[in-house]
């Protein structure tokens, strides 16, 4: 088994790069598939989602070629396979893009139903209702997903969307951009990762207009040319270090981020007495006095994230007083409170709504980690706990933050990575 262990109770000092974000990059890499050329992606970040869904690329037939550390060329050209092989697809939530990308090239695509994080059910009937709406049938059989048109490409329509959807409105506008005329997504999301694949795809000769509204328009091309494209930095993986400064004190300057997009995350740090100053590309945080409580609801952006949802639990836990937290996207978004719990914080959960009363400190504790964000919120519950902390099941987080360990050593947290072998026997065992 690997895991992590934490020696909690040390303040946060220095400086942190913020990688590509992993939720534009999730999308963009599929939308390779739409562009008859070499597309180079830069700023990817090194999470085992994106070197999935590469190798899923490079199964299908596409080249794939490493420039540096966070840069690829792909080169998706001679595909002619619109099947996704089973094993690493059903690895990854992100894997209903291919969905929509390969629709968009070759107006079918055979894909198994997406993995991911597990938050109660998460059904993807808006993708479908855009993609039927759109002139495909669609249908599971076999384990896959089935999806095809009739004449072989898609046709553009108005589609409004019955729930703000991600993954609906960037896989209907994946399926949109060599279709047949106009695609009109009505309540559509806007989060920042909707707008980087919007640019992503403009950049190599997409029409997409309104991304970052709730009205986005697509109107079909021919093709799509090779070009090169950076991606914007993970809002999230920012957020999740500014709550572990706000969550162990100190000061630390978090890098290359788009301030902008952390509003929502920084206004509640600024509720609860951290210090946050806006730079360029950069935000500085520091924590000296106490927390005080506040109450946090999870909305579609510019709402407050749901997936920094547990990550501001960990930091209200130790505020001074009662807080509310409301889950607004998802039914079952509180499975760490029970590891929580065992650190010795108080929660209670009803429903979508966690009702905390803010605790001296966080313990240390053998927990395990059991989503992505759940995980980086334990890591930021045991940095700021008393004694030793020991998170197993961490590839839930390695899908998703790039070198954590590294990143959080560099400022001060007394962090490691350890195997034991013996672990693993009597895990099979047991
Ligand atoms: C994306 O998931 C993110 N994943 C999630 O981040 C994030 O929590 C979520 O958006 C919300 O911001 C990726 O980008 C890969 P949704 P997605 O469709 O697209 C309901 C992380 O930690 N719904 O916006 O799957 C759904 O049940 C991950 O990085 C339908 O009812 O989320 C949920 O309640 C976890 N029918 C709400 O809408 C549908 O067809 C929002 O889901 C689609 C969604």
């Amino acid at each position: 088994m690997t895991k992590y262990v934490i020696h909690g109770g040390k303040p946060l000092y220095g400086e942190i790069d913020i990688s590509g974000a992993k939720n534009a990059a999730v999308a963009i890499i599929p939308a390779a598939l739409l562009v008859d050329g070499v597309c180079r992606i830069e700023n990817l970040p090194q999470i085992s989602d994106v070197t999935l869904l590469l190798n899923i690329l490079q199964e299908l037939g596409a080249d794939v070629r490493t420039v540096n550390r966070t840069t690829v060329d792909v080169d998706c050209s001679h595909i002619r396979n619109a099947r996704v092989p089973e094993e690493l697809a059903r690895k990854i939530r992100a894997s209903y893009y291919l969905i929509g990308a390969l629709l968009g090239r070759f107006g079918s695509a055979e894909v198994p139903p997406p993995g991911g994080c597990d938050f109660g059910g998460r059904p993807i009937d808006q993708h479908i209702k855009g993609f039927v709406a759109m002139g495909a049938s669609v249908d599971v059989r076999g384990g896959y997903i089935h999806a095809k048109t009739a004449k072989g490409r898609m046709t553009g329509t108005q589609i409004y969307l019955d729930i703000v959807s991600v993954g609906a409105t960037m896989n209907i506008m994946l399926a949109a951009v060599l279709a047949d005329g106009l695609t009109i997504i009505e309540n559509a999301a806007k989060e920042p990762h909707i707008v980087d694949l919007a640019n992503f795809l403009n950049s190599m000769g997409a029409e997409i207009m309104g991304a970052g509204t709730d009205v986005i328009k697509i109107r079909g091309v021919e093709r799509l040319t090779g070009g090169a494209y950076s991606i914007i930095p993970d809002q999230i993986e920012a957020g999740t270090y500014m709550a572990a400064v706000a969550a162990t004190g100190g000061e630390v300057l978090i890098k290359n981020v788009i301030p902008k997009h952390l509003e929502c995350i920084t206004a509640k740090l600024l509720e609860m007495g951290v210090d946050v100053e806006e730079l360029d590309d950069a935000v500085l945080v520091r924590r000296t006095g106490k927390l005080t409580r506040t109450n946090v609801k999870t909305l579609p952006y510019p709402g407050f994230p749901t997936d920094m949802q547990p990550q501001i639990a960990a930091v209200l836990c130790l505020a001074e007083g009662t807080s509310v937290i409301t889950e607004g996207v998802w039914d079952n978004r509180f499975r760490y409170v029970d590891e929580f719990r065992r650190m010795g914080a108080q929660i209670q959960v009803d429903g979508k709504i966690a009702v905390i009363e803010g605790v001296e400190k966080f313990t240390g504790a053998r927990i395990q980690a059991c989503d992505l964000r759940a995980g980086a919120a334990m890591v930021i519950a045991g940095l700021a706990a008393q004694g030793t902390t020991e998170i197993g099941h961490i590839h839930h987080i390695e899908r998703g933050y790039e070198d954590i360990v590294r990143k959080l050593s560099g400022v001060g947290a007394d962090i490691r990575v350890v195997v034991t072998p013996d672990e693993d026997k009597q895990a099979q065992v047991g």
